[in-house]
């Protein structure tokens, strides 16, 4: 039997990087990279990053090099991810200045000092999270009149495993695993979106944000010659320990049947025969419309 590696969130969104370096929609990437290159009223630019983990968005915008300045604030709730951010930002910034805040995103939206004043928010892998009506005005909130909106990896239905065990197992730990997106309470508050986006096609605009560019950022993850790049097999793991902690004990599911399929897929992680795709989108946005207005 293919025991799991223990579960770390931190871990996680580091094996997460590779995964989404190869998904991010790069022409929707260009489109900010070609929204940001117009001028400013009042540079240097400011730049809002929510739920941000353990920082491998900002990494990437350096890296890539969408800004080599400005001012980049990242904030995230979870005390263990913005500690690792801290260490992992800590001297790798050049001209971006960095600060790490740990901050519930509402909280920090509210205060008046947040309000009107950053040229770009960034959301990335966070915003199907969230009951997208509810949040967006809140974090909109932060932003200049005309401030660029970064969207990225919203989970769009479907998450594929394959090669396919047993195609009716299969299908309802899929449907049953999305069911729990869509019926996610936080806080006592509906949140969390299995078809987050399609809906921001809808959603940004009844936001007052008019959207520049948005397209496919799916993750696909596959080994050649039996290995998993970087850390990704530990990334699929990561996947599957979230689809057995919502799913345990789930009245729908047969207990051993659920069990069984797990150690499957556990096994071809080990084998390197494990495909795993899903379908997200990622959008770039602003508010108010007209660029030419910031
Ligand atoms: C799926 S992770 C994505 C992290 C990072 N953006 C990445 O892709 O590597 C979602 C992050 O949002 C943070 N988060 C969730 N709810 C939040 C809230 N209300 N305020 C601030 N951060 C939040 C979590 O702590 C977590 O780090």
């Amino acid at each position: 039997m293919t025991t799991a590696p223990e579960f770390s969130f931190p871990r996680y969104l580091a094996a997460k990087q590779s995964v989404d370096d190869r998904a991010l929609n790069r022409l929707v990437w260009d489109r900010l990279a070609q929204a940001l290159e117009q001028p400013r009223a009042t540079p240097p630019i400011q730049v809002l990053e929510i739920g941000a983990g353990i920082g491998t968005m900002a990494e990437r915008v350096l890296d890539w090099g969408l800004l080599t300045k400005g001012d980049y604030t990242t904030i995230d709730s979870q005390a263990e991810n913005v500690a690792a951010a801290r260490t992992r930002l800590h001297g790798a910034t050049g001209d971006l200045r960095l600060t790490v805040e740990e901050a519930d995103v509402f909280e920090f939206a509210r205060r008046p000092a947040e309000q009107g004043r950053y040229d770009l928010l960034i959301a990335h892998a966070v915003l199907d999270l969230f009951h997208i009506p509810t949040a967006l005005p809140h974090l909109l909130r932060t932003l200049k009149p005309g401030g660029l909106c970064y969207f990225t990896i919203n989970f769009d239905g479907a998450t594929i495993f394959e090669p396919i065990i047993d195609p009716v197992l299969d299908r309802q730990i899929e449907a049953l695993y999305h069911r729990s997106m869509d019926e996610r309470i936080t806080d006592g508050q509906p949140s969390g979106d299995s078809r987050s986006g399609r809906h921001l096609f809808h959603m940004l605009p009844a936001a007052g944000v008019e959207i520049l560019a948005a397209g496919s950022s799916d993750w696909v993850v596959y080994a050649q010659q039996g290995e998993y790049p970087a850390d990704e097999a530990y990334f699929l793991h990561a996947i599957l320990h979230f689809v057995e902690s919502t799913l345990a004990d789930h009245p729908e599911l047969d207990r051993a049947a659920f069990a069984e399929w797990m150690a499957h897929r556990r096994r071809q992680i080990a084998e390197g025969t494990l495909v795993y795709i899903a379908h997200q989108m990622d959008f770039v946005g602003q508010l108010g419309g007209k660029e030419a207005d910031r």
